[in-house]
């Protein structure tokens, strides 16, 4: 297996700006890259105010800290990655930009450099389609949000490595998480069964007139849910929600995959959840 140093970051949103987190806090140097150096600046100071909140709670000290965000470097070039062991991208779900960002990241990085990608519904394989070294591709599904998830899903697409699938799983255990094994299928596993199980739970509300409150408080107390389904979409994010049931039911053909037009009409007034300040709910300023 391949020794991991350095890791880069491509695309700093919700889940990139996670997924470093979790990767300066193991101790790994970090370089995100994002294409606007602002929003690389939000991810920073996002990270820099959850670190913040463990010190607060006694769960890290402060030096640790600091020592975690120093690790972190950002840039808007994707040639600064030249010597990353290990880049995870984690850019906009869609296939044009992934092939754009593998095609040149392949160009930049080392021979033996491995590139992993955090799509959630697109197939790992059409992604690796876009690069002369297919084998040096895997994927590494992290969940949302990536710094509280255990679970990181390394997923084979059709021509992995068998040295860079293991490397990449032992990888996510050095991060501290809990990754699995499985294949370049649509929805990996998690989602496969998530999404149309959110799904059904928005169907719910119009189908027995149930408010997104009451929803929450049935899934959570009456199914064990950490989290109501109602609050989950919301932090997920409207429009990813949307996105990937789309991509789902395109590719399974299943009626339970196709978003709830309850969720296309929220999508489409802009309601995002969280990161728009209402969704199911309204989350004020
Ligand atoms: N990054 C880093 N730290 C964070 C954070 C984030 N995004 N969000 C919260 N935290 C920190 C905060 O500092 C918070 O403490 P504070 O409120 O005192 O500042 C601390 O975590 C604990 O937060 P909570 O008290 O809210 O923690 P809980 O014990 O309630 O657990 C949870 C939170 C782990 C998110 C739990 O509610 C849960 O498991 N929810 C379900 C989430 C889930 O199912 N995610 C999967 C979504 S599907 C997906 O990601 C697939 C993708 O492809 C779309």
């Amino acid at each position: 297996m391949r020794e991991i140093r350095t890791v880069g970051v491509v695309g700093l949103g919700t889940m990139g700006a996670g997924i470093a987190q979790v990767c300066v806090e193991a101790g790994f140097e970090t370089i995100g890259r994002e294409v606007e150096s602002s929003v690389g600046e939000e991810a920073r100071a996002q990270i820099d105010h959850f670190l913040t909140r463990k010190v607060e709670k006694g769960q890290l000290d402060a030096e640790a800290k600091d020592a975690a965000l120093g690790r972190l470097s950002l840039t808007t070039e994707l040639d600064s990655l030249a010597g990353c062991d290990l880049v995870i991208e984690a850019a906009f779900e869609d296939l044009a930009v992934k092939h754009e960002v593998f095609g040149a990241l392949e160009d930049a990085v080392a021979g033996d450099a491995i590139l992993a990608t955090d799509t959630s519904a697109l197939s790992v394989t059409q992604i690796a389609a876009a690069t002369e070294h297919p084998e040096r591709v895997v994927g590494m599904h992290f969940f949302n949000p990536a710094p509280l998830m255990k679970l990181v899903e390394i997923v084979r697409a059709e021509r992995t490595d068998d040295d860079v699938f293991e490397t990449a799983y032992a990888f996510a255990a050095e991060l501290g998480k809990s990754p699995i094994r499985c294949s370049d299928t649509p929805g990996f596993v998690v989602n496969r069964i998530l999404i149309p199980l959110l799904n059904d739970c928005i169907r719910v509300l119009d189908e027995a007139g149930v408010s997104p409150e009451d929803l929450d408080t049935a899934m959570r107390h009456g199914a064990g849910w950490p989290m109501g389904p109602a609050t989950l979409v919301d932090l997920v994010g409207i429009d990813i929600h949307v996105h990937a049931s789309e991509a789902l039911y395109e590719k399974l053909r299943e009626q339970r995959m196709a978003p709830p037009p309850r969720i296309v009409r929220m999508a489409n007034a802009g309601k995002l959840g969280r990161k728009s300040g209402q969704g199911f709910y309204d989350y004020g300023d």
